[in-house]
């Protein structure tokens, strides 16, 4: 047998024996988030390719060099979407949900798509957590966001190696100085710029700071801080939001270099990295401030910021810091045996039986010999085995076996009493 198709290069499958793991830290993901008020949203996978150009930028990698893009067979531009801010802030001015009352909280898990260069924690196809807080003009919010994710990497038991860089990018005002500042002081330096940069030059300089050309990142370094330029507003927001994370003990670090992927932020902008005591850091979680986004989309004039963390990254790290090891999946509670012919339909009966009570029941279905359905009863680590053959159904009793000890317990099989014989011995057993 030869394999004929292989997935995609950067996608990756998920398997029954690891599927588990992910269900246990999104629903660590899920409550953490309802204990902050925050309700599901879901938007489709693909949206209009200028709603990304809109929004992400016309001058970022997401859009120029990552965008899974195509002509749908209506001739329609349509992109995948590669984060979820965009296509959820589309979907809050669609529905015009801020007529039911603000602020809105939203969480989302999501697939999200970039064409990039696959290596460790980096796809093509990703999943991200996100939330987005809407109406919340009030540096609070940043503080209640950012607690919301340090929660979710405390409770999943990393936060020792987390680190929260946090930068403001001010506001359009305070921009728009900065950036006749660095355009000076990278045209100065333009000839030692990577191509891509000197594009960025005249168009957003502050992309420069994204580049991931080391020649590049040491000029950068060389510039004044977007910090020096913050007007008053931004300024007293900015310190604002670091005395709420003071007085919540949340430890940060300024990183005045900071400027994001995407162009659409204004004022805060923040990243939790995974910084091992060896090995590469790894950027968990990226989120922000994005001030105009709503009205631009044709909404209210509502702020708004969020953040999105990847899932991969996350379980990346679970994974080398051993705490999906320590994961286990609920086993089967109980596996009964056919022996015998004319017996299924007792069996199928008796599955139904404890099913509808949530037991987790298993029965043969493919006509193994009795010997091969004890096997593969030890091989799932049913807790019980329960045999059942022309005897037992006639007798209306059979031998429950406790498989952690080998103890073999008598019940009925009847309708009526089974599943009250089956929990009482069960719940004897298994605390
Ligand atoms: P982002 O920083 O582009 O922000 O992505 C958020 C997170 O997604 C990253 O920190 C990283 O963990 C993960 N991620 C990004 N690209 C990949 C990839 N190719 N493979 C695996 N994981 C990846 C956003 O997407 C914003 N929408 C976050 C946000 C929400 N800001 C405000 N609200």
């Amino acid at each position: 047998m030869s394999i004929k198709y292989k997935a995609p290069r950067g996608t990756r499958d998920t398997l029954p024996d690891y599927s588990f793991k992910i269900q246990a830290i999104e629903e660590l993901f899920r409550k953490t988030v309802r204990l902050y008020g925050f309700k599901e949203i879901r938007t489709p996978t693909f949206e209009h390719t200028e709603l990304f150009l809109r929004t992400v930028g016309t001058t970022t990698d997401v859009v120029n060099k990552e965008m899974y893009t195509f002509l749908d067979k209506g001739k329609r531009s349509i992109t995948l979407k590669p984060e979820g801010t965009a296509g959820v802030i589309r979907a809050v001015v669609e529905n015009a949900i801020y007529n039911h009352g603000v602020p809105i909280k939203v969480y989302y898990i999501s697939p999200c798509y970039r064409y990039e260069k696959p290596q460790a924690g980096r796809l093509r196809q990703f999943h991200q957590f996100g939330v987005e807080l809407l109406a919340a003009k009030d540096p609070i919010a940043e503080a209640e966001v950012i607690s919301l994710a340090r929660d979710l990497f405390q409770k999943s038991g990393i936060i020792n190696n987390i680190s929260l860089d946090i930068n403001s990018i001010g506001c359009e005002n305070c921009r728009t100085q900065y950036n006749n500042e660095i355009k000076k002081y990278f045209k100065f330096h333009e000839k030692e710029l990577c191509e891509t940069c000197r594009e960025r030059l005249n168009k957003n300089p502050l992309r420069i700071f994204d580049c991931k050309n080391i020649n590049c990142q040491k000029i950068a370094t060389g510039t004044k801080t977007i910090l020096e330029f913050l007007c008053t507003d931004c300024l007293e927001h900015f310190e604002n939001l670091k005395k709420y994370l003071k007085a919540l003990n949340i430890e940060f670090v300024v990183n005045p270099r900071m400027v994001r992927g995407l162009d659409y932020y204004t004022k805060t902008v923040f990243e939790f990295i995974y910084k091992p005591d060896k090995g590469e850091n790894l950027v968990l979680c990226g989120g922000g401030r994005y001030d105009n986004l709503v009205e631009d989309l044709g909404g209210l004039p509502l702020e708004a910021l969020g953040f999105g963390i990847g899932i991969e990254r996350l379980m990346l790290v679970l994974e080398k810091e051993s705490i999906l090891s320590k994961l286990k999946e609920k086993t089967c509670d109980l596996y009964i045996v056919n022996v015998g012919t004319n017996v299924e339909t007792k069996v199928l009966l008796l599955c139904k039986i404890l099913r509808a009570e949530n037991f987790i029941v298993e029965n043969d279905l493919v006509g193994k010999s009795v010997k091969a359905q004890m096997k593969y009863a030890n091989k799932i680590k049913s807790k019980f085995v329960m045999v059942i053959g022309e005897e037992e159904i006639t007798k209306g009793r059979a031998l429950l076996k406790y498989m952690a000890t080998g103890e073999q317990i008598s019940l009925s099989i009847d309708q009526e009493n089974f599943y009250k014989e089956f929990s009482k011995i069960y719940f004897s057993k298994i605390k």
